[in-house]
């Protein structure tokens, strides 16, 4: 049968206003991440306060616009007050999570300044693993209150006057994983959740709170966690958080290629949870979802449970440095296109993460840094993925995988930028043989033309990115033509594309 894909996009048929959080990333006290990643004194390209600038850039680049912080795992054990204060006087302390030494080196003031030169906002998790309600709220004070408080004053004494005034906060992190300390059962991280969002809003009511979901689709609790958790916590919380990571395990390139049906399918199901939640409790709002983390993760999970289990307690082991491929970058640019189309209720989302640990991008202890596969397209959902979702009224051929049945050839989704008068169509060609046409059909976008079609694209789906080599890096092609109505586009076979389209004006 021959390959095809059709699309209609219309002006009118919105899925929502894109919330320019859903391009927010992640950075956690693991590994290499802050410590000879974000942050080295002494490296030449050091800035006055260790912050890296070569690191600065890329962030910058990438236009990331909301950072999660201080983990993950690592926020079970976490005690923010070790991280604040002279920084001779912080004291070092075993992390539980990463069996690494945590020196306290870089804390909560320098990851809030460093935040302010990356141009990002701050998402804060608090530690409802090892400790509860009263240090949130003890936190959030340091953080967002204005003055005349022990803890408002202490930020004042260590150099920042002004609040923080961070607006988006986690409520723990992956509170159903037997691996996190402090785990809890449905019930009891409902309780704590709820108690501590309670007291967190009367201390700031316009923060945000986002409740932990299941840690992953696959959790044997998953979705009734969801539902229990928070048929205790609903009044107080605004989102639902996700997580989920794939892996080409067993070398099956085409079911990896899936994988972001079942991130689909997990997205639809958490909302099902906060509706049926909604409508038990006759609520007014509704939780929206916070996809809080998302990746590829699987090249370094051996040589990291040697590193933990036979050379514990280092200070910055290299942990979780994946080296990503071409393919990995298909999967991150198809979990993106899923995230686009449902931006309706998808109101925040943070690859994980951001440098060295899982990461887009990398640095050499000793030199440069550099920017894996997967960092392409996050950029370019970054930059030309704000404004309206349109609903892609999108038919594929199809094809089966050993896990998934009827999949897309083609995957799709446009963002209309009605300001800058831009259109750009997000695609990728699963098929790992043919290149197919994809015809999209643009009847209520009269006068628009072709800007550009960039493409990633490699004969190699193992081929990998260095601080050598550049392997695999985005490209212009001339592979579309536009006759007024209709976009027609050659996609390769295994590519992610990026066709823009802009309005012509008519000369005067
Ligand atoms: O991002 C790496 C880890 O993955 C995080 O610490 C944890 O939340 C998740 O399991």
């Amino acid at each position: 049968m021959k390959k095809y894909a059709k699309m209609i996009v219309d002006r009118d048929f919105r899925i929502s206003e894109i919330d320019r959080r859903l391009y927010g990333s992640f950075i956690e006290h693991l590994g290499r991440a802050v410590y000879t990643g974000i942050y080295q004194p002494g490296h030449p390209e050091a800035d006055e306060e260790g912050f890296r600038r070569d690191v600065l850039r890329l962030v910058r680049e990438l236009n990331v616009p909301i950072i999660r912080y201080p983990g993950g795992n690592f926020v079970s054990t976490f005690r923010w007050e070790d991280s604040v204060g002279p920084v001779d006087r912080r004291p070092h302390r075993l992390d539980l999570a990463w069996r690494s030494l945590e020196s306290n080196e870089f804390g909560l003031d320098e990851f809030s300044r460093w935040t302010s030169k990356a141009g990002a906002d701050i998402m804060m998790a608090v530690n409802l693993g090892t400790r509860g309600v009263a240090d949130a709220c003890h936190l959030l004070e340091y953080c967002n209150h204005p003055s005349g408080t022990l803890y408002s004053d202490m930020r004042a004494a260590n150099g920042r006057k002004d609040p923080y005034r961070i607006r988006t906060w986690c409520l723990g992190n992956e509170m159903d994983g037997p691996w996190q300390f402090g785990s809890k059962t449905p019930e009891e991280y409902g309780r704590i959740a709820c108690e501590t969002a309670k007291a967190m809003k009367q201390i700031d009511p316009s923060i945000e709170l986002v409740s932990c979901g299941s840690s992953n689709s696959e959790m044997p609790t998953f979705p009734q966690w969801e539902a229990t958790t928070l048929e205790h916590d609903y009044d107080y919380v605004d989102y639902v958080s996700l997580h989920q990571y794939f892996g080409n395990r067993d070398g099956d390139t085409e079911n990896f290629l899936a994988q972001s049906v079942r991130m689909d399918g997990f997205i639809r199901t958490v909302i099902a949870a906060c509706d049926f939640v909604r409508a038990k409790k006759r609520g007014k709002k509704d939780i929206n979802l916070s996809f809080d983390e998302w990746n590829v993760w699987f090249h370094s999970n051996a040589d990291d449970d040697d590193t933990m289990a036979n050379r514990p307690w280092q200070q910055a082991p290299s942990l979780l440095e994946d080296h990503y491929t071409f393919e990995d970058a298909l999967v991150v640019g198809l979990m993106l296109i899923t995230l686009i189309r449902h931006s309706d209720r998808v109101k925040i989302a943070c690859l994980a993460q951001l440098v060295n640990v899982i990461a887009p991008i990398m640095t050499e202890k000793d030199g440069g840094a550099w920017v894996q596969t997967i960092f392409y397209p996050y950029f370019f959902a970054s930059r030309y993925g704000r404004g309206v979702a349109l609903e892609p009224v999108l038919t594929s051929s199809r094809h089966d995988t050993s896990e998934f049945s009827d999949v897309n050839d083609v995957e799709s989704v446009a963002v209309w930028n009605e300001e800058k008068e831009e259109l750009t169509i997000f695609a990728v060609n699963r098929d790992l043989k043919d290149d197919i046409v994809l015809t999209t059909d643009l009847a209520s976008f009269e006068g628009y033309g072709l800007i550009e079609h960039i493409v990633l694209e490699s004969d190699d789906l193992k081929a990998v990115n260095s601080a050598d080599a550049q392997n695999v890096a985005p490209k212009a092609v001339n592979r579309t033509e536009t006759d007024g109505r209709c976009v027609t586009s050659v996609l390769h076979c295994a590519s992610f594309n990026v066709i823009r389209l802009g309005k012509r004006h008519k000369e005067a």
